[in-house]
């Protein structure tokens, strides 16, 4: 073959394979840029997520240091569990029992009164998740038979409030808090339980200001 003829050839072969390599090497490179593009979005919405996330998490959290939990019957312990969550914020909820209590006042008397003796514990319909965020418990009842509605007692049992502070506020028909910061203290040893706030039941509705002096004396 003429020397000519062969080096054109070579030249030509060099230039094909450059010109592929460097196809090859640009395909490649828009590719992985493509893929690192992605990564990245897929990264940001990941990171968009993850700051959803935690700025939910510190709202819960901000939210949830205080949670507000309280028996009720006849709505006097709920009209001030209620001025306390406007004031306060936090978490608020309502105890109940599976069984429903007597509607008619005399038969409900009659078996709250049997239930203490028994010292009863009725169960509690209400579960209350992760009660470890809470820092300070406001726990609500009416005064029952000079003593806190058994289902207070099944409350206390079930959770370990060590650690906490335990704010009690009762509605009442003359006997006021009775001995009930100190049962309460009994029941949760571990727990700082301070001075309790008690409504006549008939002011329940009306009680804002006494309401807002205790929490200014608590630090709220
Ligand atoms: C079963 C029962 C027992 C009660 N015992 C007392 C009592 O010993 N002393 C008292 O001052 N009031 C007593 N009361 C009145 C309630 O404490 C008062 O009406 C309270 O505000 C009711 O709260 P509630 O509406 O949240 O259920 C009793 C009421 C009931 C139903």
């Amino acid at each position: 073959m003429n020397k000519k003829v062969l080096a054109v050839i070579v030249a030509i072969l060099i230039i094909a394979v450059a010109g592929a390599a460097i196809y090859m090497f640009t395909g490649n490179n828009s590719e992985t840029n493509n893929s690192n593009n992605n990564n990245q979005s897929n990264n940001s919405t990941q990171s968009n997520n993850n700051e959803n996330e935690s700025t939910e998490n510190t709202t819960a959290s901000n939210g949830g240091k205080t949670l507000i939990v309280y028996f009720s019957m006849s709505g006097n312990t709920e009209a001030v569990a209620n001025i306390i969550h406007d004031k306060v914020g936090g978490d608020i909820i309502k105890l109940e029992t599976v069984q429903t209590y007597p509607d008619e006042y005399n038969d409900l008397v009659d078996y709250a009164q049997e239930e203490q003796h028994q010292n009863a514990r009725p169960q509690l319909q209400t579960i209350i998740e992760n009660i470890d965020q809470y820092d300070t418990i406001f726990l609500g009842y009416p005064n029952w038979w000079g003593d806190m509605p058994m289902p207070i007692y099944t409350f206390l049992d079930t959770y370990d409030l060590s650690g906490k502070t335990i704010a009690p506020f009762i509605t009442h028909g003359g006997s006021g808090l009775s001995k009930t910061p100190a049962n309460i203290q009994s029941e949760e040893p571990a727990a700082y339980v301070t001075e309790g706030l008690a409504i006549y039941g008939s002011r329940a509705r009306n009680s804002e200001n006494e309401v807002n002096q205790w929490l200014s004396s608590l630090g709220f």
